[in-house]
């Protein structure tokens, strides 16, 4: 494999588990792809609500797994867009100077090794910055629309947390599929989430109890952290529930994680559909989206993208819930 690719690069490292005071910027290895992988020059990286959670190492329960006191892998993120520097000799499909999306460890730095099995090609008319917000929120909401909801026209969908990433695709998918849509966020993101298709928004702090909500066929859940059986309380009689995450329920250990299996292993019992979405990330899906913004039909619902300078108060403010669908750190002026 040849690459001009220089010997070290830039990169938001990770130093311990906290807030944004656990990052750096600094300067790592550019890394070797193997005979099955891609390396990529990036040029947009977009942080979603995984990256807070590994830098805070949280839950508890993970750490085992990615490092007990300090991050085996240092360099963060997952979520990029680039170009193509070289490929392995038993990678078929891609080429160098091919514009790609999609999922990597320690992608957030000038270069990435991937899997071709989690990349797409770009379509020209997209943007690097709209390419990199889609491989990790946009690929959950559509697995959680399509998939686990498996959404019909007509239906009416209750999105939860739709104002953040996942939430702002899966408004917009639902409501694509012909769904009458609500989104529930706080009143700051209320018009947001309007302009994504939601017929109608639910503020949850001026609306905490479910049963003022309304009834419907499907509930999408991805920020709430509310019990299963309150949340059934607002589903239609054979209405489905889909458990995509929360960020502030549960103790420190599991931090909710459970809620998803608790979800599955009521579902035989129940006469709603319990279910839950553990994304699997995967090239069919993100081209399939990357098309849809290519003609107009999905919009990447960015709020700010920032420089590298800017990073960390960007990945600050993900943290804070305070970004409006999704962020993005552009790394270069690649195109
Ligand atoms: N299962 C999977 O494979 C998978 C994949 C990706 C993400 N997730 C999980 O999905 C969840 C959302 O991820 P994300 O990346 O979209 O996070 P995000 O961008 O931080 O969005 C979360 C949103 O929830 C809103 N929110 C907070 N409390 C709420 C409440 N009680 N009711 C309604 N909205 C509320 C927040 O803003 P406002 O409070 O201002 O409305 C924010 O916009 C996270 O728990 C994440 O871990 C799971």
């Amino acid at each position: 494999m040849t690459t001009t690719a220089p010997r070290t690069m830039t990169a938001i490292v990770q130093h311990g588990y906290g807030g944004t005071e656990v990052l750096s910027i600094g300067t790592a290895p550019v890394p070797e792809a193997g005979p099955a992988e891609v390396l990529a020059r990036v040029a947009a990286v977009s942080p979603d609500s995984g990256t807070v959670h590994l830098m805070k190492g949280d839950p508890l329960a993970v750490r085992p797994v990615i490092g007990l006191r300090t991050p085996r892998q240092p360099i963060i993120g997952l979520a990029f867009a680039g170009v193509v520097e070289s490929v392995g000799a038993d990678v078929e499909g891609f080429a160098v100077g091919d514009r790609v999306a999609g999922t990597a460890t320690a992608a957030f730095a000038e270069f990435v090794v991937a899997k071709p099995a989690k990349l797409a090609r770009i379509p020209d008319a997209v943007s690097m910055t709209d390419a990199a917000s889609l491989p990790v929120s946009a690929g959950t909401a559509l697995q959680a629309v399509r998939d686990s909801a498996r959404v019909q026209s007509g239906q009416s969908v209750l999105v939860i947390g739709a104002g953040g990433g996942v939430g702002s695709f899966m408004t917009q998918l639902a409501a694509a599929a012909g769904a009458r849509v609500t989104g529930m966020a706080s009143a700051g993101k209320a018009e947001f989430v309007r302009s994504l298709g939601a017929e109608r928004v639910i503020d949850y702090r001026a609306t905490p109890n479910p049963a003022d909500w309304g009834r419907f066929d499907v509930i999408i859940e991805a920020a709430d952290g509310r019990a299963l059986h309150v949340l059934r309380r607002a589903l239609n009689d054979r209405g489905t529930l889909v458990i995509v995450g929360a960020d502030k329920s549960g103790g420190p250990i599991l931090r909710g994680a459970d809620r998803q299996l608790r979800a599955m292993m009521l579902d035989p019992w129940v006469k709603h559909r319990l279910t839950a979405v553990m994304q699997r990330e995967n090239s069919a899906d993100l081209a399939a989206l990357l098309e849809m913004i290519e003609h107009g039909t999905l919009r990447a619902p960015i709020d700010e993208v920032a420089s590298l300078d800017g990073a960390l108060a960007l990945i600050d403010r993900l943290a804070r819930q305070q970004v409006s669908g999704k962020a993005v750190i552009s790394l270069s002026n690649l195109r």
